[in-house]
């Protein structure tokens, strides 16, 4: 704790590893690739970098110094910056709560895929989400992200992102050295990573890049402001750069693991929910010591979700803590009923009881309204109140002064990256309308 009574990271080590363990989640190790697959193979990686690092890190490094700036969550914040912003703020936490009611049910899955594996059972997607197993499977995970933020930023957070990131990434690397070495691996990479230069005329790839970025960075969403306002000292650019590179690496490496495998199976590269709960399930079920494997997978796969679904818990957390003096651990009750019972129409979207909208599955929707335009406006709103409303002095104080490099930053953060967002919201919304 500090003299003010904020919670601290203890070392910048904690803090960078918390934050990759927010960024890096079920949007790297299965939709990344299958994203990449889709819109042009390794040519997609030319808009993909173009946005991680033009527009995504600069969001990212503004969220840290807001954050530490104010010492503050998001809506107590911007409410320091102007007192009607309060409103906003709150409006983008509720998004947050309502994001990880969906992304709760997704980890869930993957929480009883690997228990599955494990056991040596076989699994089955449709008679699996067709019970009410995955009822109970979301609350066990509800509880697991319950007890890790009731703990706390030092005791939980970032005690459970310091043992499971380094678990994340050996069983990673182990899983693509042993899919590099089956038959499949050659075509399997070529599919991934062949590029397709002719897609890039396609802006629908453009946008699904900076879609994907921000999406797979956890910014625009008050959750790297959050961490970093318990943060005290340290360079953003330098941290925010390992945090985004982490990132990136994780995401190609797990391309590197599943098309190898599921050419190896001989099956149709899938898409979507199918490619991580249908497909790659059955490729495992199909090799020897699949088990073993399926279980690794779905075990680095629940590490990446857990500490995402934790970041996200964090904010509205923060949020009653810093604005109406919650004590942490009633704050940490009251918002995970809340979101049990927003998850609840996801968790049911796809079990016997088929909570349908439209014809589709409640959470598929839940992931179009508040995962992906949800996101891309708070992105818009959070980047707008930041480079238009706190002080420019105060930005430079937090990134090492006033220099040159700070002027490049701030043009990027008052007129790219709004313009940026603006474009990929309106495309997405017409997308949708078509
Ligand atoms: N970055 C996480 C992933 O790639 O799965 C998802 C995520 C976490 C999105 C936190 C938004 C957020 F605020």
């Amino acid at each position: 704790m500090s003299d003010k009574g904020r919670e601290e990271w203890s070392s910048m080590l904690g803090f960078i590893l918390a934050s990759i363990g927010s960024a890096v989640g079920i949007g790297n190790v299965w939709r990344f690739p299958y994203i990449v697959g889709a819109n042009g193979g390794g040519a997609f990686l030319v808009p993909y970098l173009i946005s991680v690092f033009l527009f995504g890190l600069p969001l990212m490094v503004l969220e840290f110094a807001i954050g530490r700036s104010t010492g503050s969550s998001v809506a107590s914040a911007f409410q320091s910056l102007r007192q009607r912003f309060f409103a906003v703020g709150l409006a983008i936490v509720v998004i947050v709560c309502l994001i990880l009611s969906y992304y709760l049910v997704i980890t869930s899955w993957v929480l009883a895929y690997a228990l599955f594996f494990a056991l040596n059972r076989p699994v089955d997607f449709g008679a699996f989400t067709g019970s009410y197993l995955p009822l109970a499977f979301f609350i066990l995970s509800g509880l697991a992200v319950f007890a890790t933020v009731r703990s706390g930023v030092r005791e939980g957070i970032e005690r459970v992102a310091r043992y499971l990131i380094p678990a994340l990434v050996v069983i990673l690397l182990f899983l693509v050295v042993f899919a590099l070495t089956e038959p499949g691996a050659l075509e399997g990479v070529r599919f991934y990573l062949l590029p397709d230069y002719s897609r890039l005329a396609d802006p629908g790839v453009w946008t699904a890049a900076f879609g994907q970025a921000f999406f797979s960075l956890s910014v625009g969403m008050g959750v790297m402001l959050t961490y970093g306002s318990y943060l005290k000292r340290g360079g953003l650019f330098r941290s925010a750069s390992i945090i985004a590179v982490a990132d990136m690496a994780i995401a190609i490496l797990a391309g590197l693991m599943i098309f190898p495998l599921v050419f190896t199976a001989g099956v149709d590269p899938a898409a979507g929910v199918n490619l991580a709960f249908v497909t790659l399930p059955a490729v495992f079920m199909g090799m020897q010591s699949g088990m073993v494997l399926g279980a690794l997978f779905f075990f680095m796969l629940f590490a990446a979700a857990l500490t995402s679904a934790v970041s996200m818990l964090e904010v509205p957390v923060a949020t009653l803590m810093d604005s109406y003096g919650y004590p942490r651990r009633r704050a940490t009750l009251l918002i995970f009923v809340a979101v049990m019972f927003l998850g609840l129409p996801s968790a049911l979207s796809y079990t016997a009881l088929r909570f349908e909208i439209f014809g589709a599955p409640f959470l598929d929707l839940a992931d179009y309204t508040f995962g992906t335009i949800g996101l891309i406006a708070a992105g818009l709103v959070l980047s707008v109140i930041g480079g238009w409303f706190m002080e420019r002095s105060r930005i430079c104080a937090e990134i090492g002064g006033c220099g040159w490099q700070q002027r490049i930053y701030m043009v990027l953060i008052r007129y790219c990256v709004p313009a940026i967002l603006v474009i990929t919201l309106a495309a997405t919304l017409l997308q949708a309308a078509l």
